[in-house]
């Protein structure tokens, strides 16, 4: 039976983290939002402000709607407080003991009735869901980056999900905005299955010298109609992201597709994660970013 999630808890106020805890205040639910450190909790929650006083500079959101968001919103660094949750979106760093233990603190705590879903974009939902005492009650909740303003949700059962906890689901996905697709639990669910080897291939050829990393881009955003180009995306997402999800699928599937290029491997050994290290296949000390053209001579 499809239940209503009115209290939301996110664990974790990173990138992600923080995006989902404030779609979720913004869309009317209660949120806490938990971090394991207090500078890492007020950095999370900077970054919310600062993106919804954008959103008014913008035009784009309320004065009054920013507000009610941040009275919705509360951050904590205790479990005890997310007792009441009826869903609980992990957020934390991709590491599958990392959200173990997350989970085991969580649970000591939760609601037995409360829907556990995890962020992961690479993970596997049913070990995952395994490591918990609610593998029934166990979805994942994959968002994509920028969250407050990508439109998409995949929501991805497994064989052990309960009737109902998907619609739940999906019911809670929408009345954040957003529009979900439903995926079973393949590594890449949907997205990641088809974008990973697109952006493996644009490093790939970036090394055969196909073109330049500023012809790639503008090539596939002015040939496809793709917001951004294959690099300034990788950049966005994070190159040690991408090349830690791309192992994991490599790892599933054992196909040379999601293979990780040898240069992405120099990249993120070299501390070039992209636009959060300040420089990826772009440098972003100076406005324009201006293409690291260098790279492919190291
Ligand atoms: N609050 C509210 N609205 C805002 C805002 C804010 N702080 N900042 C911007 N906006 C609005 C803008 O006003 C604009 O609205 P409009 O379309 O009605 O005019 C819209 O958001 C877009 O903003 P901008 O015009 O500033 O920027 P762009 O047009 O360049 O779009 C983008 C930015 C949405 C990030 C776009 O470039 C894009 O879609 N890029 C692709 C991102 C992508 O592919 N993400 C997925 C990555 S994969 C992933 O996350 C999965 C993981 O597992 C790896």
């Amino acid at each position: 039976m499809q239940k209503q999630i009115k209290k939301v808890g996110v664990l974790g106020c990173g990138l992600m983290g923080s995006g989902i805890a404030q779609v979720a205040a913004q869309s009317g639910h209660p949120t806490v939002v938990l971090e394991v450190s207090r500078p890492a909790l007020d950095a999370g929650l900077k970054r919310i402000e600062a993106f919804l006083a954008g959103g008014v500079a913008k035009g784009k959101v309320k004065p009054e709607d920013a507000r009610d968001t941040q009275a919705r919103l509360s951050g904590t660094l205790e479990y005890a407080d997310l007792a009441e949750c009826d869903l609980v979106i992990e957020a934390v760093v991709e590491n599958l003991a990392a959200k173990r233990e997350a989970f085991g603190r969580l649970e000591a705590r939760l609601n037995p009735a409360a829907i556990l879903a995890s962020n992961t974009s690479s993970l596997c939902i049913t070990e995952m869901a395994g490591a918990t005492s609610r593998p029934g009650k166990f979805v994942g909740l994959h968002f994509f980056n920028p969250v407050p303003l990508m439109k998409l949700v995949e929501v991805v059962r497994t064989v052990r999900t309960e009737p109902g906890v998907e619609e739940t689901v999906l019911a809670f996905a929408r009345s954040l905005g957003k529009t979900p697709v439903r995926a079973v639990d393949r590594t890449g669910f949907i997205v990641n299955r088809l974008l990973v080897p697109y952006i493996l291939d644009a490093i790939r050829a970036l090394e055969e010298g196909v073109g330049t990393i500023a012809d790639i881009d503008q090539g596939m955003k002015l040939g496809c109609g793709y917001p951004m180009g294959p690099f300034t995306l990788l950049d966005l997402v994070g190159i040690d992201t991408t090349y830690f999800i791309a192992n994991i699928m490599f790892e599933e599937f054992r196909e040379p597709r999601f293979a990780p290029p040898p240069l992405m491997k120099r990249m993120v050994l070299a501390g070039y994660h992209g636009r959060k290290s300040g420089r990826g296949f772009y440098d972003y000390s100076a406005e324009p970013p201006t293409p690291n053209d260098s790279l492919t001579r190291g």
